[in-house]
């Protein structure tokens, strides 16, 4: 029986020696389909493209009260424990309302000082604990790694159930490239897709997971230039420019934000990840007045072109910009509610339910 599950077949030793690439297929069900979701490189253009359809098919079918039962009875049976150690608005709330659309019911740790880590159990411990009383994790950790080792534990445990990495420290933070993913085919939907597009990163690219995941997915397109905009000190790592060049992706580097706006098609604002800083107050010495998007960049951007920011947002993007049509962060923002939907309907193999469902009712 566990050797049914992904990740009972490797040794941690051995698990932790493989590239990302290598990684995904041992993360994946027996027939190739999603278990556990914890890189990005777990994903391919299909499920890329199957995964939007399906959160489109969702957001179509909850307009109504009768689509909202439908989609309410499809995981009714379901629980999710909701293991944020980290702060998160965001990706919290989009995961409990997206188990809230398919019924799913929701028990949170959001905080290890009200849960028996902090009488010193360890992480091992508590998430074989969780996988007592829940059918998928959903977690949010400053470790990196993390979720990958207790992914790892419960496979080989006597409850083997899904983990979905919601942001682990520096290195990945893939549910939130998939609502980028999904952004970017709804924006550029009449627009030829995301092949041929240029993608401008902005801000602080070493140590934001979004961007190492977002980059990531964006190697399944088709002639995608990168171009990742930042100080000196907070410049893309070498890890994803190797990850592009392996992928054969053309990328630049470059200081001078005002010159990279007219090449944008999507502009991806970040903001600075202080609470990396090795020494205290290390990053308020960086200049990052010349990343901000104001008003004044509007007449520089493209009129198709979007811009997007995970956030929180900070003084990256001028509040005025909110107005202009180009800005699709709240959007954005609410698709990560769709895409996570779609996510575990699709790991709990409900996609061909909704299809159908979808399929019937337009
Ligand atoms: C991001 C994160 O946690 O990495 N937030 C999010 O999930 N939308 C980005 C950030 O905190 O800057």
């Amino acid at each position: 029986m566990r050797k049914e599950h992904p990740l009972s077949e490797i040794a941690w030793a051995d698990l932790q020696q493989l590239s990302p690439n290598a990684k995904a297929p041992h993360l994946a069900a027996k027939d190739g389909r999603l278990f556990h979701v914890l890189l990005a490189q777990q994903f391919n253009r299909e499920q890329l493209d199957a995964i939007g359809e399906l959160a489109t098919n969702i957001r179509f079918i909850a307009k109504n009260e009768g689509g909202l039962k439908f989609l309410q009875d499809l995981l009714a049976h379901k629980r999710a424990m909701l293991y944020f150690t980290q702060p998160s608005t965001r990706t919290f709330l989009s995961f409990c309302a997206a188990c809230q659309i398919l019924g799913v019911k929701v028990g949170e740790v959001r905080d290890t000082a009200t849960s028996s880590e902090f009488k010193g159990e360890s992480q091992e411990d508590s998430v074989r604990t969780f996988s007592s009383y829940f059918d998928f994790i959903i977690m949010r950790t400053e470790v990196g790694g993390l979720a990958e080792r207790m992914a790892w534990v419960l496979s080989n445990s006597d409850r083997p159930i899904p983990i979905i990495n919601a942001g682990s420290g520096k290195d990945q933070h893939p549910t939130q490239a998939l609502l980028d993913i999904y952004t970017l085919q709804r924006s550029f939907e009449e627009k030829g897709g995301i092949d041929g597009k240029t993608i401008v990163f902005v801000g602080d690219l070493l140590r934001g997971r979004t961007v190492r995941s977002l980059a990531s997915l964006l190697t399944n397109y088709r002639n995608v230039r990168q171009i990742f905009v930042g100080p000196e000190k907070l410049q893309i790592g070498r890890d994803v420019l190797d990850m592009l060049e392996a992928a054969g992706v053309k990328y630049e580097l470059s200081e001078d934000f005002r010159k990279a706006v007219p090449l944008a098609d999507a502009i991806y604002m970040t903001r600075v990840q202080d609470e990396w800083d090795v020494e205290k107050g290390e990053s308020k010495r960086i200049d990052i007045s010349k990343y901000c998007f104001g008003v004044k960049h509007l007449a520089l951007l493209k009129p198709a072109a979007v811009i997007m920011h995970p956030f929180p947002r900070r003084g990256e993007i001028s509040p005025e910009v909110d107005h202009d049509p180009r800005a699709v962060y709240w959007r954005q923002m609410r698709n990560g509610m769709w895409i996570r939907a779609a996510l575990i309907a699709a790991i709990f193999r409900r996609d061909a339910a909704i299809q159908e469902y979808y399929e019937e009712s337009v």
